[in-house]
């Protein structure tokens, strides 16, 4: 299994849910977050002028896949969260080790 973590900019939820569901996403974990990457939170940087770093709103996404389905999943969130502009987001991919649906005990793929 895969642990996917995705940022997205936050009026692209809906669609990106969407987009997942589709291809058979059953499961996320959504968290309105604040972070910057490498503008530090301005859209423009002037060479050698200081800067405070802004932190700037966005969706974190935290979906465990089955490892054969994670090229999907990260497929899908690039092209549906892109628009082609600073800040669309990162995605960093994890191993993930175990899942137990609590209800059952199942685990792993069956949990998902
Ligand atoms: N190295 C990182 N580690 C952890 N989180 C990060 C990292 N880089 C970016 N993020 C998270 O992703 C969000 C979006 O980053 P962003 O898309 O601006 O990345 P970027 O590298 O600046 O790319 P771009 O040049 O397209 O803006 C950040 O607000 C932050 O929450
Ligand atoms: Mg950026």
């Amino acid at each position: 299994m895969k642990f996917i973590i995705a940022t997205i900019k936050p009026f692209k939820l809906e669609e990106v849910r969407e987009a997942l569901t589709d291809i058979g996403v059953r499961g996320m974990m959504v968290t309105e977050i604040k972070g910057f990457g490498s503008q530090s939170g301005h859209t423009e940087i002037y060479r050698g002028a200081e800067y405070a770093v802004n932190f700037v709103p966005k969706i974190k996404l935290e979906i465990v896949v089955a490892a054969d389905m994670a090229d999907q999943v990260i497929d899908t969130i690039t092209k549906t969260a892109r628009t082609g502009k600073i800040g669309d987001g990162k995605i960093f991919v994890l191993d993930a080790q175990q899942a137990i649906r609590v209800r059952t005990g199942e685990t792993n793929g069956d949990a998902l």
